[in-house]
């Protein structure tokens, strides 16, 4: 039985006084939820208030993204070692907002996430597959190839205690959720590729759900076998209806 995980992504949201009764309010609903990993991830500024604020409460802090790179002339990037020295816990790659709007790649991605493994931080690599590719009947090669390139560059000991987010691209911030059959399936066939590699692996690592997560299609996502929880946007910015995921995922 996998400990599902609960994740806010907050994207460009938030202030210092936001984030301080966000992770109030989170982190008190979190107390009654002990059977589910929550985590919140901020922006990397508001990162400090955010990790001193859940410390010592059932909440985990987490970044949005991280470097490549463990220090040096790389500017405006942030090392692994450096949030985990904060607090950090998780780290969101690959995200597809950066895969479009950054430029990532692939082989970037995979090297982000060893990055964050080095430093003892927990990756959760985003794949996902746009409109086009999945009416072109792409989805699973998309989502295998982007897996894939974290595979061969890490290896099974290298995935480690890393999670996957599913996270159609046509879902995100939609409002259109992939239906639960939709997402299994997907989830079915990312496990699978792990299977392939290492079933314990496989049998351990959490494939969470992305994409207009809310608590009205939380409880019917989670009661697929292999969606393990959620990383969730928009609803991540509202204590009560993140919540309600986390209450959702406990309940699955
Ligand atoms: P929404 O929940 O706003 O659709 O965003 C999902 C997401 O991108 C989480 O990383």
């Amino acid at each position: 039985m996998r400990r599902p995980l609960v994740c806010g992504n907050w994207k460009l949201n938030g202030s210092i006084g936001r984030t301080g009764e966000l992770i109030d309010a989170v982190s008190s609903g979190a107390a009654s939820l002990p059977g589910v990993d929550i985590a919140v991830c901020p922006v990397f500024v508001h990162l400090p208030v955010a990790c001193e604020r859940a410390a010592g409460t059932a909440l985990a802090v987490g970044v949005q993204d991280v470097s490549d790179q463990v220090g040096g002339a790389f500017t405006g990037e942030v090392a692994a070692a450096m949030v985990a020295e904060i607090g950090a816990r998780f780290a969101i790659v690959g995200h597809s907002e950066r895969r479009a709007r950054h430029g990532e790649t692939d082989g970037g991605v995979a090297a982000k996430f060893m990055a964050a493994r080095a430093s003892g931080v927990t990756p959760i690599l985003c794949v996902g597959e746009t409109l086009s590719e999945r009416d072109a009947g792409e989805t699973l090669a998309v989502v295998t190839r982007q897996l894939d390139a974290v595979l061969e560059a890490a290896g099974v000991t290298g995935f480690g205690d890393g999670a996957i987010a599913y996270e159609p691209v046509w879902a995100i911030g939609t409002g259109r959720t992939a239906t639960p059959e939709q997402a299994q399936e997907v989830h079915a066939a990312l496990r699978g590729r792990l299977a392939e590699q290492d079933p314990a692996l496989a049998a351990r690592a959490r494939v969470v759900y992305g994409g207009s997560m809310k608590g009205a299609n939380a409880a019917e996502l989670m009661a697929m076998p292999d969606i393990d929880g959620g990383l969730i946007g928009g609803a991540s910015l509202d204590a009560e209806e993140f919540l309600a995921i986390a209450r959702a995922a406990a309940a699955a």
